[in-house]
């Protein structure tokens, strides 16, 4: 039966490009499960887009002596061509600053005042008599009231991950010149998140299935008691409020980005020509998805949640939120300011994508975080994709080719031997792809872990029985493990799918199959097999091999100016 499946994945900030730490936090594991859902035949709406507000754009405007909207289109316009090279698969990929996304933010604004859930009240706002700007709170730096640590944002403490206003922190600052901010009188709506703790933490409840940390951040949270939270700021970019008296102010990012999640399958349904198509990923039977980084998870399992109480209670809460955890790189924590990341276009522009996926996937920060290191990067590369997947899918691949007529051969006998690889490889293929499988439950590096050593396994199968050495005098016995052997890369084919679409969809082609892997991997219950007989497609070489010296060249780069 047909599974609907919702999948939220985190708005990116248009105001810089994309680093590794978004792809392995979030935009990856999103896309793994996406595919996985299409390949088994469910449907399937992944949306997401970019987060165009706010004060960073405008400050890197101001500096780059452009417009925010100047700034927000170039970056989204870049985060088209990474999703489209790196192979994420949005359904819809919009942004904040649509006139849909305005609307509906509007409207949820609207609903939630008008039944009592947002108020008015006077806030003392910091000013920056130096900047001559009042401050967004992540530009006021002090002492966290919760944890104690130096170095809090005012709107969120990195130490202990708990959201701030300013005016909590102890000895704050301005982060932009160091002077201490004054506070002035100003009057903003706020969201009353305590109205609805109760009917959180009956919600979170059942959750028991959620990662660890999502579910014990949350009821940490819960248990502390809700904050009411101030969802208008003193800025002249974003949303415009929909009161009277509130022209000089706007919605507060946080609060409108999440709402796009559902603004922007609106969207989606529009184009698609069913305009109340976002119904059935909203108010039918659906698990919604949202994959995010650690960072955000109090958005999405509070903030948000308690807007759709509080706006329409028919619609879809979130099912799970598996949030990821940090990427370090070479060993040290990721910095955009210093340089010490690792662009995504940058990568695009030296390397192919599919080694990337594999690598951020078997060593995705899933349950704690995770480095990525250039060594390790060309090391996985060389030694699995090329010489263990990449190497059994050509020697198959080429020899029978040469030897078969560009055929698949037709076998004879399957031994005892042949039988066993091919019952571990469905055993594994079960344990990765079934209802309630690795997948079905996120867990994506141990998924990919399990294909590879199918793929290993193969490679022994066919160093013991040698089908190059023995068809000149048996070729049918080397046509029988040869036949074993595509087998089995037909299986991994579709197991890697989800990992390593660009290279499965070309053994797909080489083993002779037409139109997608995923559509194919659906219509004939997940894992087509070829039919002696079956026309093969010249094949190339998966993978290529890449140079040790690159680890030095790639290194120089990290931390260095430019960029
Ligand atoms: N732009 C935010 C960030 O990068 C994420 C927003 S996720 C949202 O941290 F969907 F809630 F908007
Ligand atoms: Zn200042």
């Amino acid at each position: 039966m047909s599974e609907r499946i919702f999948i939220g994945v985190a708005w990116p900030y248009a105001d810089g490009p994309l680093h590794l730490g978004h792809i392995a936090g979030a935009y990856l594991p999103a896309d793994i499960f996406a595919r996985y859902h299409r390949a088994r035949g469910n449907q399937v709406l992944m949306v997401s887009g970019s987060d165009q507000h706010g004060t960073p754009i405008t400050i890197k405007a101001e500096q780059a002596g452009k417009t925010p909207a100047e700034i927000a289109t170039r970056y989204h316009q870049q985060f088209l061509e990474s999703w489209q090279k790196l192979g994420i698969s949005f359904d819809l990929f919009t942004a904040t600053g649509t006139e849909n996304h305005a609307q509906v933010t509007q409207d949820i604004f609207l609903t939630l005042l008008n039944k009592g859930y947002i108020y008015r009240n006077t806030v003392s706002q910091p000013f920056c008599p130096q900047c001559k700007r009042f401050l967004a709170d992540r530009y006021v730096e002090g002492t966290c009231p919760y944890c104690r640590a130096a170095g809090a944002r005012g709107d969120q403490c990195d130490a202990c991950g708990k959201p701030l206003n300013a005016a909590e922190l102890i000895d704050y600052q301005c982060r932009l010149c160091g002077t201490t901010p004054q506070f002035q009188d100003s009057e903003h709506f706020f969201l009353k998140l305590s109205a609805f703790e109760d009917q959180l933490l009956a919600w979170v409840k059942d959750k028991n299935y959620w990662r660890q940390n999502v579910l014990n951040f949350t009821r940490r949270y819960l248990e502390e008691g809700l904050r009411d939270r101030a969802i208008t700021r003193d800025i002249d970019w974003g949303i415009p409020i929909p009161v009277k008296g509130f022209e000089k102010k706007r919605i507060y990012v946080w609060f409108e980005a999440v709402i796009g999640y559902l603004s922007a399958s609106k969207e989606w349904a529009k184009s698609s020509g069913d305009e109340d198509g976002w119904r059935k990923f909203w108010q039918e039977e659906v698990k919604s998805y949202y994959f995010i980084g650690k960072d955000n998870i109090p958005f999405h399992t509070i903030i948000w949640p308690a807007m759709l109480m509080g706006y329409d209670d028919k619609l879809n809460l979130p099912y799970d939120v598996p949030a990821n955890e940090f990427l370090t790189i070479e060993g040290s924590k990721l910095s955009t300011s210093r340089n010490w990341a690792v662009w995504v276009p940058d990568y695009l522009s030296r390397y192919d994508p599919d080694p990337l996926r594999y690598l951020l996937s078997i060593n995705m920060p899933e349950t704690g975080d995770a480095d990525f290191s250039w060594r390790e990067f060309i090391r996985r590369n060389n030694d699995e994709l090329v010489a263990t997947y990449g190497n059994l899918v050509n020697r198959v691949l080429t020899f029978v080719y040469r030897n078969f007529d560009g055929c698949v051969p037709a076998y004879d006998e399957i031994d005892g031997r042949g039988n066993e690889l091919i019952n571990m490889a469905d055993s594994v293929f079960n344990t990765i792809f079934a209802d309630n499988g690795l997948l079905y439950n996120c867990n994506f590096k141990q998924a990919l872990k399990m294909a590879m050593t199918v793929a290993q396994e193969t490679n022994r199968y066919l160093d013991e029985k040698s089908p190059w050495k023995i068809i000149k005098e048996d070729k049918q016995a080397a046509a029988d493990s040869l036949y074993v052997a595509l087998g089995i890369i037909s299986r991994l084919k579709t197991m890697l799918y989800p990992f390593l679409p660009f290279s499965s969809q070309k053994v797909h082609e080489y083993l002779g199959f037409e139109g997608k892997v995923e559509d194919y991997a659906q219509k004939k219950a997940l894992k087509p097999l070829p039919e002696p007989g079956q026309r093969l497609q010249k094949p190339q070489p998966l993978f290529s091999k890449l140079d040790e010296a690159l680890v030095e060249e790639e290194t120089v780069r990290l931390g260095s100016a430019g960029n």
